[in-house]
């Protein structure tokens, strides 16, 4: 079985849940307290011992290959002033082995995927999107890689999530019976449905934006009517791959931000905020005597 070596990020999307802001800022450069989204992502990629991994971009996204590129202007800058250390934090960000494409016409998940053929070729591979950021002792993306690396069997990340919130997901319809369980958090998956809402939800478990695939997903792409929203839906395409080959889900061992929102990106911005150094300990109490403001 070979490897997986390399990592799909698709980062084309129009970013509609952050209008305004997004009319013309890719929303993978929204900051995190003083890290782009993005960044998140590819370090994840690199944690889990991915070696090359492209991004596909489109319409206002040139902000993303700038901020992964060197910026020799701003390295002498710091370097004249002695600011060592913002020196090697700004040169770090340029160490992954990152690749670009870009999708022309927002087609959709399934489209942007398949924009990554060529660069995938023939081994097994991984997809993260961009607005789904982990939080994990151990990097999500390499939970699934193991699991792959274990049974070969493509697999979905999958997050438990409330009714009220299926309609924003692609939701498994699991086996259940106990045969069918490898090990508590892997299942094995009878159908996928994008985006039901909660009446026609199978299940409670979504799609959580990490996917290990195999090259047979592009023949599948190649041929895929539009689904849902008029757009070439990934999870359909992962639907007929599950009828030849085998698709696993694995409930991951963490917890994820649904940063695509406003809500999980508030979220996830206050929860770092709180872990971060240079504002951890200000935040909290700031935190504590809004928290008293509100109570009262
Ligand atoms: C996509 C997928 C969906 C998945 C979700 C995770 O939807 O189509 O199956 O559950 O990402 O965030 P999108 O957020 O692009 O609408």
């Amino acid at each position: 079985m070979k490897k997986i070596r390399k990592a799909v990020i698709p980062a084309a999307g129009y970013g509609t849940g952050f209008l305004p802001v997004t009319k013309a800022i890719a929303k993978e450069m929204l900051p995190i307290v003083d890290k782009p989204v993005i960044q998140f992502i590819v370090e994840e990629a690199v944690a889990s011992g991915i070696e090359e991994i492209l991004i596909i971009t489109g319409k206002s996204k040139r902000p993303i290959e700038d901020h992964f590129d060197s910026n020799i202007e701003l390295e002498e800058n710091l370097e004249s002033k002695g600011k060592v250390k913002m020196l090697e934090m700004v040169q770090s960000i340029t160490q992954a082995n990152l690749f670009f494409v870009r999708q022309s016409y927002p087609l959709g998940l399934g489209d942007a995927i398949y924009q990554a053929k060529a660069f995938v070729g023939d081994e097994p591979f991984v997809v993260m999107l961009g607005d789904n950021i982990m939080d994990s002792e151990t990097p999500v993306t390499k939970q699934i890689m193991d699991l792959y690396h274990e049974t070969g069997a493509p697999n979905v990340a999958l997050v438990e999530v409330e009714a009220k919130e299926t309609r924003k997901y692609g939701i498994a319809d699991v086996q259940t019976s106990s045969s069918h369980k490898l090990a508590e958090d892997v299942v094995h998956i009878n159908h996928f449905v994008e985006k039901p809402q909660p009446e026609k939800a199978p299940s409670n478990l979504a799609i959580a934006g990490r996917y290990v695939l195999t090259p047979e997903i592009f023949d599948l792409l190649e041929n895929l009517a539009p689904g849902l929203d008029d757009e070439v839906q990934l999870t359909d395409a992962i639907e007929q791959l599950n009828e030849s080959k085998r698709v696993l889900g694995k409930v991951i061992e963490g917890k994820r931000y649904d940063v695509g929102n406003p809500m999980g990106y508030m979220q996830m911005s206050i929860e770092y905020a709180l872990k971060h150094p240079e504002t951890a300990e200000d935040f909290k109490q700031y935190l504590i005597r809004m928290s008293k403001e509100l109570s009262e």
